[in-house]
């Protein structure tokens, strides 16, 4: 290996593998080697700017923790969260879109019809539908795990105002698949700038903001889940997601109601007095196979 050039290197890594190197590893890392080598060759990339490439690649390791991994947060504002997300997505089942930090595990259950805002004032939202396979099947027992912001933009893991289960719930569809709770509007926000991916949006002249926005991960037995987002088509920053989610089967029309205009079949056990949002989103989850 000792005449190993500029040109040749790419070819000198691949070879340079065992013979029992699991397959898939194998065309994963050549094909990194050869993305990485080519980027070098392509940009004349020089000493200064790979050592502040690697600084970088440390500031997100020395940022990161249990509450905020930077290295996920670089991946969506790269756009590569979401592509590996559409590699995958499925055309005639609900697209998905970026999980986020946010999530929590053992959300609180929530009953079909109650209310997701607890004390919380702002724009009430009614959010309902119903959950189908790809037959148009309606999917009873189908659980909903839904996440948002609170009014100040915050998850409850960012505040110490809420506590962990704060805009968090467990939903499970009725006999029809039909889901429904009572929310107030999600609001637009920023993802964290202070860090090193914040200086990456600086450099490019690029806001952190989302438009606002409803988390789900929504699964049912025998079918592929999906890990999604709801958004209303009048947000500002529809068009300069800061993480690339949007999808045009995502965005809804959150519409006016007026005060006491409930749909039908629903006992409403939240406080909805006046008038109030409602969006309609069903979901569609293609089938394992
Ligand atoms: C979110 O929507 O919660 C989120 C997604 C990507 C990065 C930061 C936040
Ligand atoms: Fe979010």
């Amino acid at each position: 290996m000792r005449n190993v050039t500029k040109d040749n290197i790419t070819d000198v890594f691949a070879g340079y593998m065992s013979e029992d190197t699991d397959p898939r590893t194998k065309e994963v890392l050549t094909s990194l080697a050869k993305h990485l080598h080519d980027f070098a060759r392509e940009t004349n990339l020089t000493h200064d700017e790979w050592r502040k490439g690697l600084e970088f690649m440390e500031w997100a390791g020395r940022i990161t923790s249990p509450e905020r991994n930077e290295f996920v947060l670089l991946s969506d504002v790269m756009g590569l969260s979401s592509l590996v997300d559409m590699i995958h997505s499925v055309p005639e089942a609900t697209s998905s879109s970026v999980l986020g930090p946010f999530h929590v595990s053992n959300p609180p259950p929530l009953a079909i019809g109650a209310d997701m805002k607890r004390h919380y004032e702002g724009d009430v939202l009614l959010v309902e539908g119903v959950v189908y396979d790809t037959d148009k099947k309606p999917l009873a027992g189908a659980t909903l795990d839904i996440w948002q912001t609170a009014p100040n933009g915050l998850y409850s893991s960012q505040d110490e105002e809420q506590d962990i289960s704060s805009f968090h719930a467990l939903m499970t569809t009725d006999e029809n698949g039909r889901y429904a709770f009572t929310t107030v509007k999600p609001v637009e926000y920023t993802v964290p700038s202070d860090g090193p991916v914040g200086q990456i949006l600086d450099a490019v002249g690029r806001h952190p903001w989302r438009p606002s926005h409803l988390h789900f991960i929504t699964s049912a037995k025998g079918c592929k889940s999906v890990v999604t987002e709801v958004f209303p088509d009048d947000d500002p920053y529809l068009d300069q997601d800061t993480v690339f989610g949007v999808r045009e089967d995502l965005v809804m029309s959150y519409e006016r109601q007026a005060a006491g205009s409930f749909p039908d079949g629903f006992e409403l056990s939240g406080k909805v007095s006046g008038e109030y949002l409602r969006v309609e989103f069903d979901f569609v989850l293609v089938k394992d196979d």
